[in-house]
């Protein structure tokens, strides 16, 4: 069977064409609308959805082209129904709910976070459940228990900002780039660790929570307060990078080691944008035994439209309704009640 995957949930435009029989991806192409949004230092939803329409048929008819594939050899389309940005999420569904109509063909609706936690299952056989999840994005930070296909428990979360949020608005205050997470990176790689430390929120709290945004004001008033004594510098800009990176990192590496102890699993599926951070995987690396790590290519970490082909493979849950509906917010756990 080969599944169209179409992500629009953000500021990607993510197509895939997947052949659940090889196992494998016919093509991927993914449009990245990072520099428009980037003008205005995050993502403006109204721009976002207004580019998916426009790329979303050149993309598709780019690769069709490409791998000499006709429309009619598609069987399935996978779309993203939610969670994420209203409008973005309307276009994609809308497109792939027309598309499948005209074509005569079913659509599977996918669960974006769900999707990038399946996505660490392709080419990966030994996972077995139940085993632990730490999903890290721009929208969302949480530790679920994979208890068997379609049944998560959602054992902690951030209470405030998203990892990956906190990532972003660093770097906005250091005058980095939108996105903010591969800047820090990239930054925090030139910074001298010994210079700044920053808090860790609920690091030692006995539940499995995270809290991002008191380490955001520490940034913050770290910013003002060099500012202020003119030692605002590239320097200072790539210590601050560091610090803040450990900081986050330690909290996310702390409390899924807790998490795993606590629920008796020894495997971790780490996913989602910020699950592309090098620094973090190397210091799961030092935690665990690496066998027992299972992430995605660091290709597909980020939004695509790959994890929604692959997702769609292992759910199988065809539609054939003409309704369009997208679930902006929707918790991994609303899965489990079908
Ligand atoms: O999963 P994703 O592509 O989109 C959402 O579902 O939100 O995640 C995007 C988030 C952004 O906040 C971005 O800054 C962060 O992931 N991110 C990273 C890295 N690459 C992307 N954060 C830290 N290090 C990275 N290398
Ligand atoms: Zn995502």
């Amino acid at each position: 069977m080969q599944i169209l995957g179409i992500e629009t949930s953000c500021d990607e435009t993510g197509i895939a064409l997947f052949d659940n029989k090889s196992n494998k991806f016919i093509f991927e192409s993914l449009y990245s609308q990072a520099e428009k949004h980037n003008l205005f230092g995050g993502v403006v939803p109204e721009l976002a959805a207004r580019d998916h329409v426009n790329k979303l048929l050149p993309l598709i008819d780019e690769e069709l082209k490409a791998k000499k594939i006709n429309l009619e050899d598609i069987d399935v389309i996978a779309y993203t129904e939610g969670p994420g940005l209203r409008g973005p999420l309307m276009v994609g569904t809308a497109f792939s709910k027309a598309l499948a109509f005209s074509l005569g063909i079913p659509t599977i609706p996918i669960h974006h976070m769900e999707a990038h936690l399946i996505m660490a299952k392709y080419e990966s056989d030994n996972l077995l459940y139940p085993f632990m999840t730490l999903l890290v994005s721009g929208g969302h930070t949480l530790l679920a228990k994979v208890n068997s296909p379609n049944n998560y428990e959602i054992i902690g979360e951030s209470i405030d900002d998203a990892v990956g949020e906190a990532f972003d608005k660093t770097a906005k205050l250091l005058g980095f780039n939108y996105p903010g997470g591969p800047e820090i990176e990239k930054n925090a790689l030139k910074g001298n660790s010994s210079s700044i430390e920053f808090p860790r929120p609920m690091i030692n709290s006995l539940d499995l929570n995270f809290s991002f945004s008191g380490l955001k004001t520490a940034v913050l008033y770290e910013v003002k307060r060099l500012k202020i004594e003119k030692k605002f510098n590239n320097q200072t800009k790539y210590d601050i990078a560091l610090a803040f990176q450990d900081a986050a990192i330690d909290c996310l590496v702390k409390k899924s080691i807790k998490a795993m102890r606590r629920e008796d699993c020894n495997q971790l599926v780490l996913s989602g944008g910020v699950a592309a951070n090098k620094a973090l995987r190397e210091k799961f690396k030092g935690e665990i035994n690496e066998k027992n790590i299972y992430y995605p290519d660091l290709s597909r970490c980020t939004d695509n439209g790959a994890m929604i082909a692959f997702a769609a493979s292992e759910k199988l849950n065809f539609r054939n309704d003409h309704l369009i509906e997208v679930k902006p917010r929707w918790s991994l756990e609303d899965i489990n009640n079908g």
